[in-house]
């Protein structure tokens, strides 16, 4: 929906994220943690980015300096609420940033499902002199505000779960918190909240009764997915909200063609675009913005974060890459470890307990066992012996080691950087490469064997010897 500046009242959004957030139970400010992978905060701010000509305000108190400094590249302003006297309090402190002609739609920060569509469905069906509420029917209602109807269905007040009778506690339509409002109703209403209630705070929900004394119309929008308007408040609540989420990525990856082994051991934290005909195998992890090219195979236990893979590509079981650019045809695994900075070129092979950093592997190379690849640049058509290798770090500093086409590096090979082996070399096992040869040759330097005679096996030592021989040593 777009709104129109000539036509429309224009859009504040306050979200509320002050609060401690105490039964976290955590240091971290309750908004800044996440759900797939993203702060909660992020998710409104995401879901009200859509909203055309709005002034977006957040409220902050409880670490307001780690909050800002997480979300500060957000187009948004921050207002600080020393104190946290309650929700109406929170929205009399960002009024300040809003134009009395405005309409003002509050959010909360711990409210991460919230959708853009549904925002936009309910600022179109709530006329703009109205005041509008979200509610939700929740079979268990505990802890949240009751929504109180007259005989003729119409609402009348927001009781708070702690100053709710038992038989209001029996309602099982409660409030979301999301309320819609014009900005000159709210500056003459918020003035006269007072904090006579339970909890001593003033509440934003005793708007809703200040304005049906005075005559104003209450829309209220019930929306049928409670979990898309459930907010965070215990760490219990964020698993429950973040498999709801999960579930819903990976129904639409699934749609969108890719195979889960099983949706339910799937997490995406982050962005994920895919090829035709991926498959997914249990326990695979997508952190930050992943690519996965066509026709690709993801293993079981496979971590991949900011990587891209290719098309036809087979990342085995284990395998950790981070990163890291992956080319088609490419074969990673199982229990490889491809750190930042890596490029594996089209047909490269990497294979177990091999780690790769900040190094490109040319194409058709293989490293397939056991070694270690830092800071090198490989040709084409390279194979690296088990065990081998690039010992880059001096102590101090790192040293690159290039390798040239076609080399065939033996197996248990160390490779002391800087260092470059030319084309077409090949090297004996065992040998610790220092110095540059000239292409095509083969380079061995390794100590030469030897056969010792007369010499015997050491026996094991019984324990009286051994006493004796302690007793001899003292005397
Ligand atoms: C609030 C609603 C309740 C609703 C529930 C939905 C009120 C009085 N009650 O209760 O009707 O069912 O949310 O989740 O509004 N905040 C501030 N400053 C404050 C107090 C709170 O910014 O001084 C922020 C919090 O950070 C949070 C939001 O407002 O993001 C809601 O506050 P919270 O204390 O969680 O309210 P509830 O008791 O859950
Ligand atoms: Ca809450």
């Amino acid at each position: 929906m777009t709104r129109n500046k000539e036509e429309a009242m224009a859009l504040s959004i306050l979200i509320l994220a002050a609060g401690q957030g105490t039964r976290m139970r955590s240091s971290l400010p309750k908004v800044l943690h996440t759900l797939g992978g993203i702060p909660l905060l992020q998710h409104v701010l995401n879901a009200t980015q859509a909203l055309d000509n709005s002034n977006r305000v957040v409220v902050v108190g409880h670490g307001r300096e780690e909050i800002i400094e997480a979300l500060d590249s957000n187009d948004i302003r921050w207002v600080t609420q020393e104190q946290q006297l309650g929700t109406g309090h929170a929205v009399l402190m960002a009024m300040e940033q809003v134009s009395a002609i405005d309409r003002v739609l509050v959010l909360y920060g711990d409210v991460p499902l919230i959708e853009a569509n549904t925002l936009e469905t309910f600022l179109r069906e709530v006329p703009e002199d109205a005041i509008g509420l979200i509610t939700t029917n929740l079979p268990i209602p505990d802890g949240f505000g009751r929504i109180h109807r007259d005989d003729g269905g119409d609402v009348v007040s927001i009781v708070e779960c702690k100053d709710a009778s038992a038989t209001q506690k029996q309602i099982q339509e409660v409030n979301t918190g999301i309320m819609l409002a014009p900005a000159a109703y709210l500056k003459n209403c918020l003035p006269k909240l007072g904090k006579e209630n339970a909890q001593g705070e003033y509440y934003l929900t005793d708007v809703i009764s200040i304005a049906v004394a005075e005559g104003k119309d209450i829309h209220a929008f019930v929306a049928e997915d409670p979990i898309e308007v459930s907010g965070v408040n215990d760490p219990y609540q964020l698993s429950q909200l973040e498999r709801h989420y999960q579930a819903n990525q990976a129904k639409k990856l699934m749609l969108q063609g890719v195979k889960m082994a099983d949706p339910n051991r799937f997490d995406l934290r982050g962005e994920l675009s895919v090829g035709q005909e991926v498959f997914l195998d249990v326990n695979v992890v997508v952190e930050g913005k992943v690519k996965i090219g066509a026709r690709a195979k993801i293993g079981p236990n496979v971590v991949l974060k900011n990587a891209t893979i290719g098309d036809d590509v087979e990342i085995k079981a284990n395998t950790l890459i981070e990163a890291a650019t992956i080319d088609a045809k490419s074969v990673v695994g199982p229990f490889a470890r491809i750190r930042p900075e890596t490029h594996l070129m089209e047909g490269a092979k990497v294979g177990n307990f091999v780690e790769v950093k900040k190094s490109t592997i040319g194409k058709e190379s293989k490293v397939n066992h056991l070694s270690y690849i830092g800071d090198t640049q490989m040709g084409t058509g390279v194979n690296i012996g088990a065990g081998t290798i690039t010992c880059n770090y001096d102590g101090a500093n790192k040293h690159q080691t290039i390798i040239g086409d076609n080399v065939f590096v033996g197996s248990g090979v160390e490779l002391v950087a800087p260092i470059q082996v030319p084309n077409g070399v090949t090297i004996g096992a065992g040998t610790t490469m220092t110095i540059k040869v000239p292409e095509n040759k083969l380079v061995v330097g390794r100590a030469r064997q030897k056969v010792i005679e007369n010499w015997q096996r050491p026996l094991k030592t019984t324990q009286e010897a051994k006493q004796g021989v302690d007793a001899e040593c003292v005397e």
